[in-house]
This record gives C-alpha cells, structure tokens and sequence, in this order.
C-alpha cells in the first residue's frame, strides 16, 4: 500500500522506505505524538507555500498526508525532477526527522544558507545536484556528520567548499563535480572521510597537489579529479588503496613518475591521460587482473610497454599515444582478453604488432601510427569481423595486405596505411561503410576499385595501380579527394583531382 516514487510529482513518502529492507533498518518505530505530526504537517504547507504553490506540488493534499505521515514524521523527501524554482527551502529544518532529502533537478537557485546545519542531525542523504547554486559551500555544512551521502555536482558553485567537508566521517560518497570553484585546493583534511567509497571532483577548477592524505581513505572505490588544475605528482599512496577500482586523474598538470609499487590491486579502469607525467609504466601493472582500461595518452612516459600486459584478462582498450614509447608491442596482447581498441601511435615503437591482436575477434580498432613497426600483418586480423578502423600509416610494415580485410563482412569505415611496404591487390567493391583509404606509398598491384558507395578520400598515389579509372566513376558518388599519380594506370582520360 506504500505510494510510488512519483517522478516529476510531489512525494512524502516514509512508507516508501518500507520497499527497501536496507532502509528499513534506520527508519523511527519511536512513538510520534499527533502534535509532532501536526507541526510536520503545517512544515510541508510552510514548504509548499515557499514555492508558491508550484505545480509541481499540487497534487501534493496538505489536510490529508499520507498513512505512514500520520504514524511517523517525515523522514524521506523526494522532490527531485519538480519544477519548484527558488532559494534553499530552509523550512526543512523544522523536519527534526529526516533522513533523506532529495532536492535534484530542481531549479534552485542562489546560495546555501550558512546555517545549514539546522537541517536534521539524522540527515544521512542529501542531494542537491543539478541546480543552479552558486557561492560557497558553508562550513555548517561539515556538522550533518550523520551524511553518508552528499551531492553537490553540476551547480554554478563559485566560491569554495570547506575544510569541515573532512568533518563528515562516515560520508560515503562526496560529489562536488562540475562547478566554477574559485581555484581550491583539495583540503588534508579530505583524508578524514575514512568511509569514503566515491569521490567525484571532476571540473571543479582545483589547483595545487593532490594531497598524500587521500591515500588515508582505505574504503575508496573511486576516484576522479579528472579535468582540473592539479599539479606535482600523484602520491604514491594512491596507487595502494586496495579498493580502488576506477583512477580518473586525466587532464591535469600532473608531473613526475608513478609509483613503482603498486597496491591497489583492484584497478578496472586507469585513466591518467593528458598530463606530464615521465618515467615507465610500472613493471607492477602486471599484478591488475581486473584492468579493463589502461589509457595513460599525451604524457612523457618513456621505456617499453611491460610485456605482463598482454596478460590481462579483462584488457579491452589500451590508448598509450603520444609518449615516448620504445621497444616492443606486448607479444601476447588480445590473445588473452576481449581487447577492443589499441593505440600506440607517435612513439617510437618497433618490432611487429602481435599475433593474437584480434585473437578473440573483439577489435574493433588499431591506430599505431607514426611508429618504427615491422613484419607483416597479423593473420588474426583477416577475420576481424568488428574492426572498423586501422591507422598504421607511417611505420615500417611490409608483406600482404590480407585480402580479406576487404571482405563485406568486416565493417570498415578507415583505413589509413600510407608510407608502408604493403603489396595487395584491392577487391572491385569497397566495404559499404568505409569512407577514407589512404594508402599512397605502398606496393599495392592490380586494378582500382570501382564501387565504393560511401568513400570520401581515396588516395593511392606510388604504388603500382595498374588499369584505367573509369571515366565516370559512378560507383563512388561522394568521392571528394582522389590521387592516384605514380602508378601504372593506363588510358588515363582524367587526372587525379583533389577537391
Ligand atoms: C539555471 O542556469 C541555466 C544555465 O545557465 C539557465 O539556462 C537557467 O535559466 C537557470 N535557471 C534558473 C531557474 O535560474
Ligand atoms: C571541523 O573541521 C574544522 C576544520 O577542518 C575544525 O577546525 C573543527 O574543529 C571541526 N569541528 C568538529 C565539530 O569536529
Ligand atoms: C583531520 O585532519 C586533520 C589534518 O589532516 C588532522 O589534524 C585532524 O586530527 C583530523 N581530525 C580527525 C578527527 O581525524
Ligand atoms: C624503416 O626502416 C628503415 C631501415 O630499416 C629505416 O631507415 C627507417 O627509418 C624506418 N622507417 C621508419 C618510419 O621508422
Ligand atoms: C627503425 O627500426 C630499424 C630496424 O628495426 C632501425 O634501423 C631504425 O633506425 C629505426 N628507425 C627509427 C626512426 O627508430
Ligand atoms: C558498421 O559501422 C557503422 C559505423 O561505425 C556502425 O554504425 C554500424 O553499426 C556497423 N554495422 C555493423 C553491422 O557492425
Ligand atoms: C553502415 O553503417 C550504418 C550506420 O552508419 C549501419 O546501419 C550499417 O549496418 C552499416 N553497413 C554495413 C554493411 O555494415
């Protein structure tokens, strides 16, 4: 008999606790005087004329709360996803019973009250994201210290948030993502929420050091700082928080190296891209049978690829571009794992790309350009049925070009080749879907394609093309970029153009 979350409606629901046995546990059996319940009801009307009687709130009967208001005080309030513009509803503070506030998606506006800790000292839930709040967060806020959950993300915050934040000890999840901050830092004291499991700072203007301190919160599961300011380098401590399983630290300043001790051994996804970091790839990343994501692109790392990588079980995407990169392609790579996306490209890497690459048939793209790599081709990557784009221009591959990548079967959109030692020959009809060809610089044989309903870009120039293009080329209506000098083509009554 309990009422439904009503989304987009208005909802005073404590009997909606009761479908979830874990809230359950924290809802009060204590006995509620009428009184008590009276004053809450005349609260709610306070609320509800706060917001001008807001639509939203209409259904919402003030004489006649619902049945388990009439037993216990309010405890659970979830407006979120109503249209009920205005400040902070401070009203709430006469609710000396909740629990749980869920004022998302709400279209407030303004700043948070800076006695905002006269909310309910049992408030365990508080989400105030998607608003439009600007200014600080206040330091009363680090007195709700019974928060397990507090959601500030996607505001205009422009200010800062406190040190008192560290106050909360039992938060468990912190989210200040997505707001103008005026430049903070991440205060030591972050390294006091001991029961954090998720700490979400993405885009929140921080500047200075990542604190040692974070490396305290034995319970995180997961951390993102990504796209912000930070500077110096990740501390040590970080990579040995043994629940950790998602690192989002891309798009900073971070310097230095990483920690050649690796604890964190429950590490899905790493993501320390687009930063200045320099030193190897840690020998230990071996030891993460749970990586899936492994990107660590546009930093200074240097020193060859640990070949223990190709040993990964869960490895689906590796992008290492733009590094300084030497040595070898992990010999064992995708022979292991459902990779789906590798790229390496401008490093310096040589040697050939590994055998099994698409061993599990779950590639479904390559980009290696601009490396010093050799050998022919894979043959695993002839049925690689999923792959849509292979980018292996200028390295130094040689042999076939297996003819049946060109089958209809295998969903190319691109393929960048030029500057090889490729030789092949090229099926009449391109694959419906491949849009760019660039292959110029190769030893490709035999006659040009001529039906290729989506190519944009072809270029083949020096090779040895053979034939005659085809006066009208009908088969490739949205041909933009053609080049073909430096073959053998013959009867050639039209240039190659490049529109
Ligand atoms: C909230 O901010 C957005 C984006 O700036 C704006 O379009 C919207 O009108 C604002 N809403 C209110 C209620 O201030
Ligand atoms: C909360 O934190 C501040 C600064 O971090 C500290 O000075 C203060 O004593 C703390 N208050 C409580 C009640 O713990
Ligand atoms: C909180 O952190 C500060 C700075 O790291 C420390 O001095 C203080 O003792 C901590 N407080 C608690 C209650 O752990
Ligand atoms: C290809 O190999 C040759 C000789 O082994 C070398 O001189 C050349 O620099 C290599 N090309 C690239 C792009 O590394
Ligand atoms: C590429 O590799 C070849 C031999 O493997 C080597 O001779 C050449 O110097 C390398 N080129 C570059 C640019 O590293
Ligand atoms: C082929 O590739 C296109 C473009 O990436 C994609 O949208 C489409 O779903 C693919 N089709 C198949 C059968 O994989
Ligand atoms: C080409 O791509 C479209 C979507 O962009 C997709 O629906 C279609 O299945 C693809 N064609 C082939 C032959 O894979």
């Amino acid at each position: 008999m309990g009422t439904e979350p009503n989304k987009g409606g208005f909802l005073v629901s404590p009997s909606a606790l009761l479908l979830h046995s874990s809230i359950l546990l924290w809802l009060p059996l204590v006995f509620v005087s009428e009184a008590t319940v009276d004053q809450e009801r005349l609260v709610l009307f306070d609320i509800r004329n706060h917001w001008s009687n807001a639509p939203a709130l209409s259904s919402w009967d003030v004489s006649s709360p619902p049945l388990q208001l009439a037993r216990n005080p309010l405890a659970h309030l979830d407006l979120s996803y109503s249209d009920i513009p205005g400040g902070f509803p401070t009203g709430l503070y006469s609710c000396s019973n909740l629990q749980y506030l869920d004022l998302s998606q709400t279209l407030l506006v303004g700043e948070l009250p800076s006695d905002i800790h006269k909310l309910s000292s049992q408030l365990l839930y508080l989400d105030l994201s998607y608003n439009n709040f600007t200014g600080d967060i206040p330091p009363s806020i680090g007195r709700l210290v019974s928060l397990h959950t507090l959601n500030l993300h996607c505001n205009f915050f422009d200010g800062s948030f406190p040190a008192e934040l560290g106050n909360l000890s039992t938060l468990e999840s912190l989210t200040l993502a997505y707001n103008p901050f005026a430049s903070p830092r991440i205060p030591v004291e972050f390294g006091n929420m001991t029961r954090l499991r998720y700490l979400w700072m993405t885009q929140a203007n921080l500047v200075g050091e990542i604190p040692e301190a974070l490396g305290r919160l034995a319970e995180l599961e997961h951390l993102d700082l990504a796209l912000n300011g930070l500077s110096g380098s990740i501390p040590a401590a970080i990579w040995s928080l043994e629940k950790l399983t998602t690192l989002y630290l891309y798009d900073n300043k971070l310097t230095g190296e990483i920690s050649d001790k690796i604890a964190a051994l429950n590490l899905e996804e790493i993501d320390v891209s687009m930063n200045r970091l320099t030193g190897l790839i840690p020998e230990e990343f071996v030891k993460l049978s749970n990586l899936r994501i492994l990107f660590m692109y546009y930093n200074r790392l240097s020193g060859e690829i640990p070949r223990g990588i190709g040993l990964l079980r869960d490895l689906r995407d590796v992008r290492l571009f733009d590094n300084h990169l030497v040595g070898v392609l992990p010999p064992e790579l995708g022979q292991h794992s459902h990779l789906t996306n590798i790229e390496v490209s401008n490093n310096r890497i040589s040697g050939s790309l590994p055998q099994g690459l698409c061993a599990n048939r779950a590639l479904m793209s390559v980009v290696v350009f601009n490396n010093n790599l050799t050998g022919e081709l894979p043959a695993s990557l002839a049925d690689c049925y999923k792959l849509k784009d292979i980018q292996l221009y200028n390295n130094n591959f040689s042999g076939e070009f297996p003819q049946r990548i060109w089958s209809a079967s295998v969903n190319l959109t691109t393929v960048l080749i030029d500057r090889n030692h490729f030789t092949g020959v090229l099926p009449d009809k391109l694959q419906w879907n491949l849009t760019r060809l660039v292959m110029n610089n190769n030893w490709f044989s035999g006659r040009i394609p001529t039906r290729a309903p989506k190519l944009a870009v072809f270029r083949g120039s020096n090779n040895m093309f053979s034939g005659e293009i085809p006066a009208e080329l009908t088969g490739m209506s949205r041909l933009q970029v053609l080049l073909l000098d430096g073959n053998r083509i013959s009867g050639q009554n039209r240039p190659a153009f490049a529109i």
